[in-house]
């Protein structure tokens, strides 16, 4: 069953309400609640004085209600008397201050003191509620970012990091490339986090250095997850364990940090103003496939929009009819096995206090509980859905260190990983083709078309497993800015563009134009012209044949895009960036030839996907925009309203 919950933090309201509250939520069907993840002054109200009776009342009272428990660690926000008498325990930020520790988050992950703190709270609580019926799961910290604490165990932790990492000083100099602007290391104390004074930026910085750090970052986020698990693992083996991510500043590896949890978490919230613009690129079907990647299975989702946002800025637009229940179903349709709604009731106080929930403040009944009512008895009704996952011909390889190089050294003005990413995975949304986002050293044998955007830091070993999945009979596709750095960071030489990859495309870059937010043209072989913009690589083929050239500029006639038979497969090369029908049209041209079925027909904004096994199968249809929509699919006429979503059964039955 696909399970339906609500976030709720009974630490901040009046006793009396509790009951209350999971009377209203047990009727509506709500059968998991996450608590706890702010609450550790509440647990811990002076240093060693335990407080869980409270705690215990909460769960006994849910458990009476057949509500279980998602228990978070409440770790994001010790109690002030921490900070008080410990500072060392506060993070230093990039400009190398400490924080003042008055809103959250400020803790240092790395300091001993807090994790001392850290691990009493949590084997506190797991001694007393680990392997209890009533916790479904544990959720770690929250909202994890990759660790950019300036402090001096930070800074420590980064060198003693590059030492075991390349053991001379003189084989850190040479992989960073060291000899410009007089930068070489002549003792690992000299390396410190980038601290950001003077409007210094990151990106004056050393690439290869600022990769490095970026790696550490992560790796010391991951290193607090795992410390956390293992802690909650020593009092319960079997703890269904996860952390729920978000895409913010700081984007860790999340693929290595959920290596040692149960199942990936993410908090969705998708937008409630859809922008005018058709090319704008809004849909969070993107990342809701890219969080299925970090375990390449089904996930949860540990905040769902449940009312219009508005902390820390001004309250966003409410959300319209039905967009409340499409959204919730659009993560469900990409592999979502639980979503639980931020939040039950409106905060009353903090920061928070106009970031809706479900519940106003008036705390009667409305139109999202209605449709949250909705939502849960269909989920309910449809049996065997939380059995089923997506299965993918397609996938697109995603990286942290193109993320990482690419976000420090934007490499035209609005150049970003993700564009390309998105511009792809919508074309697939759009065509009805499921595809796995996943990371470099996938098995790729269960695919027939792999998308490589931005292939922009090297790994070897991933050149080579391309060359060989496409040798053996299928498509890759690369980009623009592909091989043009080695695994360091520092530029490779002695060899044009795409380097690594001119033998797999069969061509070469003789010339590059970042022309930002310019826009030009490109037409294709077939006589469709698309527009252009970001970046133009001047294209020369060698082997591959024109797909598409440029029609503006001093290179008008050169190639812009192109494809290379390789092996018995093929390789294409894409040297810009497009419009969104470029990439439509490119991708049903090449599932066609891999034999990967589409639907050509959906109107724009539109996504499909299927979530299957061996004995049934439900294909999803979402309108994920503000305007009816309507097309044909196996000779019947489908109609959606903004944001509705429908499922069609295997047996051709609509639910
Ligand atoms: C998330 C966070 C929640 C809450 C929510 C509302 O990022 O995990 O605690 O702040 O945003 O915006």
């Amino acid at each position: 069953m696909i399970l339906t919950g609500v976030d709720y933090y009974p630490e901040q309201w009046d006793e009396s309400l509790w009951e209350s509250d999971a009377e209203r939520m047990a009727v509506l069907g709500i059968r998991v609640v996450r608590i706890g993840e702010f609450a550790w002054s509440a647990l811990e109200p002076e240093e060693n004085t335990f407080h869980f009776e409270w705690l215990d009342k909460v769960i006994q009272i849910f458990t009476r209600y057949h509500i279980s428990i998602i228990l978070g660690t409440p770790t994001n926000c010790p109690p002030r008397w921490m900070f008080q008498k410990y500072p060392e325990t506060v993070q230093q930020n990039q400009s190398g201050q400490r924080l003042q520790p008055n809103i959250r988050g400020e803790r240092c992950i790395s300091s001993p003191v807090f994790l001392k703190f850290a691990e009493r709270i949590i084997e506190n609580m797991a001694a007393r509620y680990g392997g209890k019926e009533s916790i479904y799961a544990w959720q770690i910290d929250n909202e994890l970012e990759s660790n950019h604490c300036t402090c001096s165990y930070c800074t420590h932790a980064f060198q003693k990091w590059a030492e075991k990492k390349y053991k001379t000083i003189q084989k850190l100099n040479k992989a960073w490339g060291t000899a410009m602007w007089s930068g070489t290391y002549s003792d690992w104390e000299q390396i410190e986090p980038p601290i950001l004074t003077e409007g210094r930026k990151t990106d004056w910085y050393n690439p290869a250095y600022m990769l490095d750090y970026e790696r550490f970052c992560s790796e010391s986020s991951a290193e607090y997850v795992q410390f956390q698990c293992s802690i909650i693992r020593r009092y319960d083996p079997n703890a269904v364990i996860t952390t729920n991510s978000c895409f913010g500043k700081y984007t860790p590896d999340y693929h290595s940090m959920y290596q040692t949890l149960n199942v990936a978490g993410y908090d969705n919230y998708p937008p409630t103003a859809i922008p005018d613009d058709p090319q704008a690129l809004y849909s969070n079907a993107f990342v809701l496939d890219l969080v299925r990647g970090f375990k390449q299975k089904n996930f949860w989702i540990l905040e769902q929009l449940g009312g219009p946002m508005g902390c820390w800025m001004p309250i966003k637009k409410q959300l319209v009819p039905g967009m409340m229940n499409g959204y919730a179903m659009q993560a469900v349709a990409h592999g979502a096995d639980l979503v639980s709604f931020f939040r039950w009731r409106t905060a009353a106080s903090g920061a928070e206090m106009f970031c809706y929930g479900l519940l106003n403040h008036d705390n009667h009944d409305n139109a999202r509980i209605a449709e949250l009512k909705e939502y849960i008895q269909r989920v309910n009704k449809i049996n065997g859905l939380s059995d089923t996952s997506l299965i993918s011909q397609a996938a697109m390889i995603y990286s942290p260190d193109q993320e990482y190089s690419i976000k420090n050294q934007a490499q035209s003005e609005g150049f970003a990983y993700w564009t390309q990413m998105r511009l792809f995975h919508e074309a697939c949304m759009n065509l009805g083709v499921n595809i796995d986002i996943i990371p470099e050293g996938t098995d790729l044998s269960k695919y027939k078309t792999v998308i490589v955007p931005e292939y922009f830091v090297v790994h070897q070993k991933t050149v080579e497993q391309l060359e060989e999945f496409a040798g053996n009979g299928n498509s890759v596709i690369i980009t623009n800015r592909s091989g043009v750095k080695d695994e360091n960071g520092c530029c490779i030489i002695n060899d044009y563009l795409p380097t690594v990859f001119t033998k797999l495309c069969g061509c070469h870059v003789t010339e590059t134009d970042a022309i930002g937010t310019l826009k030009q043209r490109i037409r294709s072989v077939h006589g469709g012209v698309y527009q252009v913009t970001s970046w133009c690589d001047l294209v020369e083929c060698d082997t591959c044949e024109p797909v598409a050239e440029y029609l503006d500029s001093w290179y008008a006639g050169t190639a812009a895009v192109t494809v290379n038979k390789y092996g018995k497969g093929k390789a294409y090369y894409i040297g810009t960036v497009g419009e969104k029908n470029l990439y439509r049209s490119l991708m049903l041209e090449i599932f066609s030839q891999d034999g990967i079925p589409t639907i050509d027909n959906l109107p724009a904004g539109i996504e499909s996907t299927v979530r299957s096994n061996p004995n049934m199968q439900f294909r999803f249809f979402f309108n994920n925009t503000e305007k009816a929509a309507g097309f044909i699919y196996h000779h019947e006429s489908v109609s959606l309203k903004p944001f509705e979503m429908k499922i069609l059964t295997q047996s051709g039955e609509w639910i």
